[in-house]
C-alpha cells in the first residue's frame, strides 16, 4: 500500500494542522506501507509516481480543506484542489486507467443552496421543516447558481473533472460528496476539522468560538473508518462517474449546541465558548447527507460508528498525542 502526502496541511494551518505524526503512525503500524513525499500540484512528478506503481485503486484525499483560507490563498487552494486532482487525473489515466478512482469531493459543491430549504428553529439545533426532507440533502441538489466560498468552487471543478473522466473516458471514478468526516486521527484546527477541533478545546480548556446560526447550525458526522468501508465497497464493485453524499446521516447529527453538550459528557468537564453574531460565509445551517443512493448501490454497506463512538475515540486520541508530546 502507498500514500502520497506533503504535510500540506501544515503549510495551511500552522503546526497543530501537521499530519506528520500520523505518517510515522501509519509506517510503524501497517506491514508494507510506503510514503511518498509528492505534492499533488507538481504534475511530472505525479505522472510519474502513478507511471512507476500503476496503482489497482486510488483514493485521493489530499485537499486545501478550509473555506476561509482558501480566500486567503486563492492560487494554493485552486492549485491543489482543482488542479491537483486532474493532474492525478490524467496520472491515473495513462497509468492505470482500468482502477477504482475515489475522489473526497464535498457537500460544498453545493454552495449555500441547502439553505433555501424550508427550517424550524428547535432549542438547540436547526430543523429541516418538511416531512419530505428529513432524511436530508439527495444528489439532486444543484451545485451552481449559489455562494460556494473558494474552496467550494475548486471542488466543484474537482467533482465535475472527475464525472468527466468517469462519463468521458470510461473510468470507474466516483465523488464522495463528504458531510462532515472526521475520527481519532483527525489534525482539527479552527479552521477545518469540527468536532476533533471542538473536542481538542474542551480536553484543553480553549475557548471555542461559534460564528452565528445561534450555535443551532447542524452537521452530519462520518468516522473515518466508515469513509474507507466505502471507498472499499466501491472499489470492489465501482461503477463510472457516479456521485454520492457521504455523512453520517441524521443519526449522526448534531448542532454544536448538541456537541457541546456530548463533549462534555465524554470529557467530564465544562465546554467555554465565546458567540460572534455572524456566520461564516455561505456556511450551512443544517446539512443532513441523504444517504440513500450509496445504500442503494451498495446494500451491505452501513455506519459502523456511532456519534457517540467518535467523540469517545477523538477524545482518546487527544489525550494520547497531549501525553505523547
Ligand atoms: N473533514 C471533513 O469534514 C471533510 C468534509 C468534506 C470533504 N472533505 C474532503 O475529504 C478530503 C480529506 O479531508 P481531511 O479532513 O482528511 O483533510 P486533511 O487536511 O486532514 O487531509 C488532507 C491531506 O492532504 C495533504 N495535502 C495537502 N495538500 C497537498 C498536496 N499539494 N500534495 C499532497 N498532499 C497534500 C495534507 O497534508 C493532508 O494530510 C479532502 O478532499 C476534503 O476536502 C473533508
Amino acid at each position: 500500500m502507498h500514500g502520497a502526502d506533503n504535510n500540506g496541511r501544515a503549510a495551511f494551518f500552522g503546526p497543530s494542522g501537521d499530519t506528520r505524526w500520523n505518517q510515522r503512525r501509519l509506517l510503524a503500524e501497517l506491514p508494507g506501507f510506503v510514503h511518498h513525499e509528492l505534492d499533488i500540484r507538481d504534475r511530472a512528478a505525479v505522472l510519474e509516481l502513478l507511471a512507476e506503481l500503476k496503482p489497482h485503486a486510488i483514493v485521493h484525499t489530499a485537499a486545501q480543506p478550509s473555506h476561509d483560507l482558501a480566500a486567503q490563498m486563492p492560487f494554493e487552494d485552486f492549485d491543489t484542489n482543482a488542479v491537483g486532482t486532474m493532474n492525478l487525473l490524467e496520472a491515473a489515466r495513462r497509468a492505470s486507467p482500468e482502477a477504482p478512482f475515489v475522489h473526497l469531493s464535498t457537500n460544498k459543491v453545493y454552495g449555500d443552496a441547502p439553505n433555501e430549504i424550508p427550517l424550524v428553529e428547535l432549542d438547540a439545533r436547526w430543523d429541516y421543516a418538511r416531512p419530505e426532507d428529513r432524511d436530508g440533502i439527495d444528489e439532486s441538489m444543484r451545485i451552481d447558481r449559489s455562494k460556494h466560498s473558494l474552496f467550494g468552487a475548486s471542488k466543484v471543478a474537482a467533482d465535475v473533472m472527475v464525472q468527466e473522466y468517469g462519463r468521458y473516458f470510461a473510468m470507474p471514478t466516483c465523488c464522495l460528496r463528504g458531510g462532515c468526516l472526521t475520527g481519532p486521527n483527525h489534525s482539527g484546527v479552527e479552521l477545518h476539522g469540527f468536532l476533533s477541533y471542538l473536542v481538542k478545546c474542551c480536553v484543553s480548556g480553549t475557548r471555542y468560538t461559534v460564528y452565528g446560526y445561534k450555535g443551532k447550525q447542524v452537521r452530519d458526522n462520518i468516522h473515518s473508518l466508515d469513509v474507507a468501508r466505502f471507498a472499499d465497497a466501491f472499489i470492489a464493485n465501482p461503477r463510472a462517474g457516479e456521485v454520492y453524499n457521504l455523512g453520517g446521516g441524521r443519526e449522526n447529527s448534531c448542532s454544536i449546541l448538541e456537541a457541546f453538550a456530548l463533549a462534555e459528557q465524554v470529557c467530564g468537564k465544562k465546554m467555554s465558548y465565546d458567540y460572534v453574531d455572524r456566520n461564516r460565509v455561505g456556511d450551512h445551517i443544517c446539512y443532513i447527507s441523504n444517504l440513500t443512493k450509496m445504500k442503494t448501490h451498495y446494500p451491505s454497506f452501513t455506519l459502523s460508528k456511532s456519534l457517540t463512538d467518535i467523540f469517545v475515540e477523538i477524545h482518546r486520541s487527544w489525550l494520547e498525542r497531549a501525553g505523547a508530546s
